[in-house]
């Protein structure tokens, strides 16, 4: 299949494994790349330069396809060493940046200088669009429905695609929700030019995550993932947990008067004692409604591999068959 993104990127299918942290390792990032769609490495997990440069090296030693890089923006006080990261990438000749957070205004000098395309991932079409004008070469437009972090808006995809379809000139992908072929068909048909999956790929055998996360994904439906931090504008769509449900009474008790260091137990550094440790109730972890669309736990090429066909299977019986 080809669309802009395809030929933008120069991979096979139109499928991109966004950034994820903890999760967005080489071992992921190259999967998803030898199979033809496109592997990210999720930067702020490395943490350093030193070790991003080492992460990217090992990626290359097992794929020799194309693989991004993952620089997301948070508000913190302390800020990790951006231009550092950013450095690493362009000395590893990485040559895609998905970045999220906050615009990437700022480094799109060194990031054009050094021929990298830019996949900047939002939640609303205003973002899109100023993405768009600062000269990001695509977006990934994430619903409503995605794991992590969906805004604050809460516009699904089946409004916020075609409205990005409508005022977007530059390609987009799909993110939030998507699982399967009828989810790429569909974002195809709302006007994006493929899709970014994030829970779905944790669910694959080279995920180098416990099994326990893998086998959490499976066993959850749609109904089980919570919004947390909402007081603090800074919603993430999380896996309803213990520990997720002692958050979600102290959000309450407090009201407008939450702080994050209230909740600091619940989602500071768990990340790698869930992900690494399989400890599944010490913390809340991003996780995407889709999970009840998640039924089993493939190579990432059988994944993708179904989805390409199960797509050429509706795209030319079920919907031609309808004329
Ligand atoms: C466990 C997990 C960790 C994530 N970490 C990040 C991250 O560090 N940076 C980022 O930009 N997006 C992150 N995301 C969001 C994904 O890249 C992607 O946009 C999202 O998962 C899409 O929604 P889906 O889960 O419904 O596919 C994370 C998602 C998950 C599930």
């Amino acid at each position: 299949m080809k669309t802009r993104i395809t030929e933008m990127l120069g991979i096979e299918h139109p499928i991109i494994q966004g950034g994820m942290h903890f999760v967005g390792f080489a071992e992921l990032a190259a999967a998803v790349s030898n199979a033809g769609g496109l592997g990210i490495i999720t930067g702020l997990t490395q943490g350093t330069p030193e070790k991003l440069a080492a992460e990217i090296a090992r990626c290359r030693t097992m794929t020799d396809k194309p693989f991004g890089v993952n620089i997301t923006f948070l508000p913190t006080l302390t800020p990790p060493d951006y231009p550092g990261l950013f450095q690493a990438i362009i000395d590893g000749g990485v040559k895609v940046v998905e970045t999220a957070g906050n615009n990437p205004q700022q480094w799109m000098p060194m990031l054009k200088e050094a021929g990298i395309k830019v996949i900047h991932k939002c939640t609303a079409v205003r973002h899109a669009l100023k993405a768009q004008a600062i000269g990001c070469d695509a977006v990934s437009v994430d619903g409503f429905e995605c794991g992590g972090h969906p805004g604050e808006d809460d516009i699904p995809n089946f409004i916020l695609l075609p409205r990005a379809a409508d005022e977007l000139s530059i390609p987009f992908v799909a993110s939030g929700g998507m699982a399967d072929a009828r989810s790429l068909v569909a974002a195809l048909a709302m006007g994006a030019d493929g899709m970014n999956m994030g829970t779905r790929f944790i669910a694959t055998k080279e995920a180098p995550v416990h099994e326990n996360v893998k086998k959490a994904i499976v066993a959850a439906s749609e109904l089980d993932t919570r919004l947390v931090m909402r007081p603090l504008r800074n919603t993430e769509r999380v896996m309803n947990n213990a520990a997720v449900e002692r958050l979600l009474e102290k959000e309450k008790a407090l009201g407008a008067d939450l702080k994050f260091e209230d909740i600091i137990d619940e989602v500071a550094g768990v990340y790698p004692k869930i992900m690494l440790n399989g400890d599944m109730d010490i913390g809340a972890w991003s996780c995407g409604m889709v999970a009840g669309l998640v039924y089993d736990i493939p190579t990432v090429k059988e994944l993708i591999d179904r989805i390409m066909s199960e797509a050429d299977g509706i795209i030319h019986k079920r919907l031609n068959g309808l004329y």
